[in-house]
């Protein structure tokens, strides 16, 4: 039986040539069993019309907060509570752009705003656009949001220019939403605690010692994990954004220090222990109360002293049951130094990212890793959007976990 049997879906359609293939999508959602309801934006009806997708759906396409005739009010927050899922696609630049800013000027971007549960993007839009430096950071902050996006394929557009901006196909859609379904609930009482994010160490008042991390793939990973049923202690460094989700408990701190005492208590009683921040391993050794001023001083040293190293902390403090697991950012001998590294700090998982891969680690929306894991082989995957990469790593520990289980 498919996993969207009986899921309220709604369907957001906006105005792009792909919206033909919404049609489809529609019907083989209803086919699997999901009740559908069907939002479009006011362009979407120039592309498909909304007689096709209320007979197709057997219900009634919800478009303007009005109806003109009657003056019945849509509800979006109703829409927004009743979905258990909402999918959007074809998703245009202007849709994108509009849901990543707020920007609530029709009613599909409304019931986005209102939606509770997880929600899915299908981009489709001309190679140039989707490429363009404000549709990948909208992706990007979607991503951060929590949204999950279905990158567009490779192919020929509507320009008949070849190349990537395609929807992703019908069937990849159904895919993805049911694998959505069929783990929203496999972490269901299990606790994480993440730490995430770079450290600052205070030089003086004004200045510190820092490093490039984002803390996205930790924000990922604390969503991925909230959306499948757990329940999440997320202690950030200084991040730009953080995890937001009412199953993610954030705990701010500054310095290694403060991470350190926080991970110290919070991963005690946790299940499942990431280590995906990115700790400074040493600070000055002495703080300046004033701002250090330049005339005068013609040179200076900063003596650093070491740091804790966190996971080596909690890794000798695993208790049975526990899987805690770290990354490792590596320019030379990846494979060897991570290996060594999962041993060193008594780790049960190990993530590689390497620097020299394009587009993978700091202050990317993307990475590529190799999941090391105690007494099995590495497993690679290719690059992907870290919210991607979050779900891999996921399935990675939860396998890991069942595996445990099973050599009792
Ligand atoms: N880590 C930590 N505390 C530290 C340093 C690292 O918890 N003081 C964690 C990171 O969060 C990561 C793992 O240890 O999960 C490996 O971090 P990495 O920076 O790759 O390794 P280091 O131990 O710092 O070794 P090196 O910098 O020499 O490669």
């Amino acid at each position: 039986m498919s996993s969207l049997k009986g899921k309220h879906i709604v369907l957001g359609i906006t105005g792009g040539i792909a919206a033909y293939k919404s049609a489809v999508l529609l019907r083989l959602l209803i086919k699997k069993g999901a009740e559908v309801q069907v939002v479009m934006t006011p362009a979407a009806k120039e592309f498909i019309t909304p007689v096709t997708l209320s007979a197709l759906s057997g219900k009634p396409v919800v478009s303007e907060f009005f109806t003109a005739n009657t003056g019945e009010w849509h509800s979006h927050v109703d829409l927004g509570l009743w979905a258990d899922l909402m999918i959007v696609a074809p998703a245009t630049a202007s849709t994108l752009g509009k849901m990543a800013n707020g920007i609530a000027d029709n009613m599909l971007v409304t019931t986005y705003l209102s939606a509770k549960e997880h929600v899915m993007v299908a981009p489709a839009m001309d190679l140039d656009m989707y490429a363009s430096p404000s549709t990948r950071r909208n992706l990007a902050t979607l991503a951060c949001d929590g949204v999950e996006i279905i990158e567009a394929a490779e192919g020929e557009l509507a320009s008949h220019l070849v190349g990537k901006g395609r929807m992703a196909e019908p069937e990849e859609i159904v895919e993805r939403a049911e694998k959505f379904f069929s783990r929203s609930e496999d972490m269901k009482g299990v606790k994480v605690a993440i730490t995430i994010g770079p450290t600052y160490e205070k030089i003086d008042p004004v200045r510190f010692i820092g490093n490039y991390s984002s803390g996205k793939m930790g924000s990922s990973l604390a969503l991925e994990c909230a959306e499948r049923g757990a329940e999440v202690t997320a202690i950030c460094g200084p991040v730009s954004v953080y995890p937001d989700h009412p199953s993610v408990r954030v705990i701010k701190v500054e310095s290694a220090e403060e991470m350190c005492k926080s991970a110290l208590e919070d991963f005690e009683g946790c299940d499942i222990g990431i280590l995906a921040a990115a700790v400074a391993d040493y600070r000055p050794e002495v703080f300046s109360d004033h701002k250090i001023k330049r005339e005068g001083t013609e040179e200076m040293t900063i003596r650093l002293v070491k740091n804790p190293d966190i996971a080596a902390c909690v890794g000798s403090r695993k208790k049975e049951g526990q899987t805690i697991v770290g990354f490792a950012l590596e320019t030379d001998d990846a494979a060897l130094n991570a290996e060594k590294k999962l041993d060193r700090k008594n780790l049960d998982m190990i993530v590689l990212n390497s620097l020299a891969d394009k587009g993978a680690g700091f202050r990317t929306d993307t990475n590529k890793v190799t999941i090391f894991s105690r007494g099995g082989r590495p497993e690679e995957f290719p690059l992907k959007s870290k919210r991607e990469v979050a779900s891999d790593i996921v399935d990675a520990i939860l396998k890991y976990r069942d595996k445990q289980k099973i050599q009792g």
